[in-house]
């Protein structure tokens, strides 16, 4: 019998934010694997895991590199390694947990696995996370969607190009990966008059959780897990 691969999502940061369900799952597989961006560097998700569902003796932790690149080739082979590594585990009929920050579907490395599911050729169960996408809302307590409302969910790049497209068709923006575009995002919504409707929150459900208007984000460091919501239209009479 070969082992079950799970796709384990350990939510936005904060341990008790991490579902019972992943808790039993990380409590019971004899392999964690947990993705980290550079050899040596250390795996947030992991860390979650650790926090909410402690050690456990004789667990195997398999850190596996997936470098930060668009080089396809470096993706391929980072790729071919953590399929290599997870699969000689599940062909000796151990179950691997996977763990990725926030919801597992979501912007995900596990998403390199699925794609490579034929490699790994064995059952995979995927344990949703709480997203970022709802711990930022959460944070700011901005609602994401109410009656027949739109939700968009998209990576900033892609919004600053699009944006009047997006506007007109949806009444919520959730831009994620925006640490880097905060300035440019400024600009665009305050030329589409959408400023005082956007908020930057960086953090969620951390110890470094900042939220503010992105009309003063100069509280919030751009840092790597920096997301902004936008709610294009005033909210209906209730
Ligand atoms: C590669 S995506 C991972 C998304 C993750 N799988 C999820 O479901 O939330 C990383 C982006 O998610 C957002 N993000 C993740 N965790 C966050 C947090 N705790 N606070 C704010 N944004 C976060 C940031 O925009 C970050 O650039």
């Amino acid at each position: 019998m070969t082992g079950i691969l799970y796709g384990v999502g350990v939510g936005p940061g904060a341990p008790d934010l991490v579902t019972v369900r992943a808790v039993a799952v990380l409590r019971r597989a004899p392999v964690i694997a947990a993705p980290r961006p550079a050899a040596g560097g250390t795996s947030l998700a992991l860390r979650i895991a650790r926090a909410a569902a402690g050690e456990v003796a004789g667990q195997e932790t398999l850190e596996l590199t997936f470098p930060m690149t668009r080089d396809p080739e470096a993706r391929r082979t980072a790729r071919a390694a953590a399929v290599e590594a997870i699969r000689s585990r599940l062909d000796d009929g151990k179950d691997v947990a996977f763990v990725t920050e926030g919801d597992p579907l979501v912007y995900s490395t596990f998403l390199d696995l699925l794609a490579s599911s034929a490699a790994v050729d064995g059952r995979v169960v995927v344990v949703p996370g709480v997203s970022s996408i709802t711990a930022v809302a959460a944070a700011a307590r901005v609602p994401l969607a109410d009656g027949d409302d739109a939700l968009a969910v998209l990576p900033a790049p892609r919004a600053l190009g699009d944006l009047p497209r997006l506007v007109a068709g949806f009444e919520t923006l959730v831009l994620l990966k925006a640490g880097r575009h905060l300035a440019a995002l400024r600009d665009a919504l305050a030329a589409a008059g959408l400023l005082e409707r956007a908020w930057v929150v960086a953090e969620a459900s951390r110890p470094g959780e900042r939220i503010a208007r992105l009309a003063d984000h100069v509280d919030v460091p751009p840092g790597y897990f920096t997301a902004v919501i936008v709610r294009t239209r005033a909210p209906e009479a209730r």
